[in-house]
């Protein structure tokens, strides 16, 4: 006797054939000329630029320390990385304001252009200032919170692109019990 399958309310329950269009088979020289993608030109994302792109968000009533920051896109480059392996982000939190506790399967670092707080990292609490850098590893609960009386401006880096190329993207907010994965 067979015991049953055991299965979660997202285990799939019906199957179809694979669609024929989704495979090909090639030989060597068709696979050498799309195997390397094409490389991406060098980038420049002015400072200036950034703050007043901020600035002008800073007066947005629809955002807040979630939302309010710009993504340092190439515009040769997949899934809006800014290289095809990393993604930068540069995000003006206002005093009194934070970033909800949340973890993601990719890393970050984070570099404080200025401004004065603290961030929690799992069961760990790292205070900073202008010019520190930090890490929060794969996968580890992280809030950021700007405690001090100026704006702060943080310069973050993830690997996100990486993760999302490998279909890995998986977020969690820390008031949900349950990991969400981003690919549809
Ligand atoms: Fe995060």
């Amino acid at each position: 006797m067979t015991e049953p399958l055991k299965r979660n309310s997202t285990t799939p329950t019906e199957f179809r054939a694979v669609e024929p269009s989704a495979a090909e088979i090639q030989g060597h020289h068709d696979y050498m000329a799309g195997a390397v993608p094409p490389l991406i030109r060098p980038a420049l994302w002015s400072m200036r630029e950034v703050r007043t792109r901020l600035e002008e968000m800073a007066d947005d009533p629809h955002l807040d320390g979630n939302t309010r920051y710009v993504s340092l896109r190439s515009t040769d480059g997949p899934n809006n990385s800014t290289i095809p392996t990393m993604w930068v982000t540069i995000h003006l939190l206002k005093p009194g304001e934070r970033i909800d506790m949340h973890r993601h399967t990719p890393g970050s670092m984070y570099y404080i252009i200025s401004g004065t707080g603290y961030s929690t990292i799992d069961e760990y609490r790292i205070d900073w200032e202008d010019g520190d850098s930090f890490s929060c590893p794969s996968y580890s609960y992280h809030e950021h919170w700007n405690s001090g009386d100026r704006d702060v401006l943080m310069y973050t880096v993830q690997d996100a692109p990486t993760y999302a190329y490998n279909g890995m993207m998986a977020f969690q907010s820390g008031d949900s019990e349950t990991m969400a994965f981003l690919h549809k």
